[in-house]
């Protein structure tokens, strides 16, 4: 499974880039309006340089013209850009032509297997469904993942299923159990996916007993003066 960061944000970006676990980012209008630092464009160009890997950069154009333009701009930002478009009519009309053109979009705001189909069918590089937005509205999210992974499967749909809206390590378990190709994380999320008791219990432990070494031999791992 692959994970993306659903984040804006350079220094978390950048914190997980370091340890080698990030294969791409996601962000939207929402994410990039709580980094009000700089001018999206230069931060977005950032976080471009930054990914080894896709990074979604949402339109927020609605008509399809309008959509075709930003969607082109974006795709010139680096080699590396996706262009997410929301899922609806103009923006599976504006998905078809950007396909044609080779420029790799992530289909967002999916929340019905109709709607992945249709997208996957449009030319979709990715289909986003939302599964914590359905855990809330009293449904269940990964009931909908299970639907669009298996519906792939059956029609060899090279389309990836990315599983967005993650709110806890349990999502990511229950995704990848199911075989999604992606899950886009929030850092709170990865930094939770680290986290187990015992491995800090185990580290108290080990350094504990190494105390009495150390009072006999000093620090073993320093060259003798
Ligand atoms: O990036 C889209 C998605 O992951 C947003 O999640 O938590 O706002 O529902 P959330």
């Amino acid at each position: 499974m692959k994970f993306f960061i659903d984040s804006a944000n350079i220094p978390m970006i950048e914190k997980f880039v370091d340890m080698g676990i990030v294969d791409g980012v996601t962000t939207n209008p929402s994410l990039l309006a709580k980094e009000g630092a700089n001018h999206p464009i230069d931060h977005l160009k950032k976080i471009l340089k930054l990914v080894p890997g896709p990074v979604s950069i949402e339109v927020v154009a609605t008509g399809y013209e309008n959509m075709l333009e930003e969607a082109r701009q974006i795709a010139k930002m680096g080699t590396n850009a996706v262009v997410k478009l929301p899922m609806t009519k103009d923006g599976m009309h504006a998905l078809h032509t950007l396909s044609q053109e080779g420029i790799k979009v992530n289909v967002t705001l999916v929340f019905s297997a109709t709607q992945a189909l249709i997208a996957a069918k449009a030319g979709a590089t990715y289909v986003s469904p939302f599964i914590g937005r359905l855990d809330d509205a009293g449904m269940d999210g990964m009931d909908l993942i299970r639907d669009v992974v298996q519906i792939f499967r059956n029609y060899s749909i090279k389309t990836e299923v990315l599983v967005a809206s993650v709110r806890h390590p349990i999502h990511v378990i229950d995704a990848a159990k199911l075989g999604a190709d992606i899950a886009t994380l929030p850092p709170d999320v990865l930094d939770k996916m680290f986290m187990h008791p015992l491995t800090d219990i185990g580290i108290k432990k080990f350094l504990d007993d190494w105390k009495g070494v150390e009072a006999k031999y000093g620090d073993i791992f320093k060259p003798p003066k």
